[in-house]
């Protein structure tokens, strides 16, 4: 059975005592909750390793990795290198990394291969612009990120992925996606997982949405059969708002 999860994606936001003290209350309000939710946190890379030593039950992801292993990449953060501060996910494929940093589809693929070589689970990211969705090619789009993000991958590989599909005009925007908006992309999105691995990988898989997801609209998008739960940017800055987009379940 696929798992329920609520992400939080904290992008580039908090210093570290700003980040550890939110981990902190993160950590608290989950050993009170009433929804069976795996609950994730994605601090700044800065945070990660102090970060773990404060949770027990929230998990720890990425905000992003290399393509590389090791070597002469300065700047770059390896998944190995994540492994080693106890990192258990990485967010890859984040529109933000697509639109301000050039990563396409053909680098996304490279990066998904090698965190799960390294043994960290991906939360791939997929969704479109504004443009493509009043033009109709929402669905064509969200194809080809995931037909190219996630090719060559085995159902092996795939049990240890989240997708998340986070609509461009969602994020940030206050505009959210409608429940029926999502639950027809998570559900075209399980189709193509179908046709390019088996239904079993496309029934296990965990979709989770993104965009503008709140405590107050949370529940109704929730209660959709293709929506395993939310990547949550904005309101996961707050532990009390993160915690009761969890309970919405
Ligand atoms: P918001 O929840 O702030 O719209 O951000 C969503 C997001 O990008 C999570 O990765």
């Amino acid at each position: 059975m696929r798992k329920k999860i609520v992400a939080g994606n904290w992008k580039m936001n908090t210093l570290l005592k700003e980040g550890m003290e939110l981990a902190r209350a993160v950590e608290k309000l989950e050993n009170e909750k009433t929804s069976d939710a795996l609950v994730i946190i994605a601090p700044p890379y800065t945070h990660l390793s102090k970060v773990k030593d404060m949770i027990e039950n929230v998990r720890l992801s990425a905000q992003n990795c290399a393509s590389e292993d090791s070597g002469a990449y300065t700047g770059e953060v390896s998944p190995a290198m994540l492994v080693s501060a106890g990192v258990e996910y990485v967010i890859l494929g984040h529109s933000e990394r697509r639109a301000l940093f050039g990563e396409d589809n053909a680098l996304l693929n490279k990066k998904v291969k090698l965190a799960l070589s390294e043994g960290l689970k991906p939360i791939f990211c997929c969704g479109e612009v504004l443009e493509e969705r009043e033009s109709g090619k929402h669905f064509d789009i969200v194809k080809e990120q995931i037909e190219v993000g996630l090719e060559g991958l085995s159902a092996a590989d795939m049990s240890q992925i989240v997708i998340a599909y986070e609509p461009v005009w969602a994020i940030g925007t206050g505009v959210v996606a409608s429940p029926d908006q999502a639950q027809e992309m998570h559900h075209e999105i399980r189709g193509f997982l179908a046709s390019m691995f088996d239904d079993k990988v496309a029934e296990d898989m965990s979709i989770l949405y993104g965009g503008s997801c709140k405590p107050s609209n949370a529940a109704e998008l929730f209660a959709n059969p293709d929506v395993d739960g939310g990547l949550i940017g904005g309101a996961a800055l707050k532990a009390e708002d993160f915690l009761g987009i969890v309970n919405a379940y």
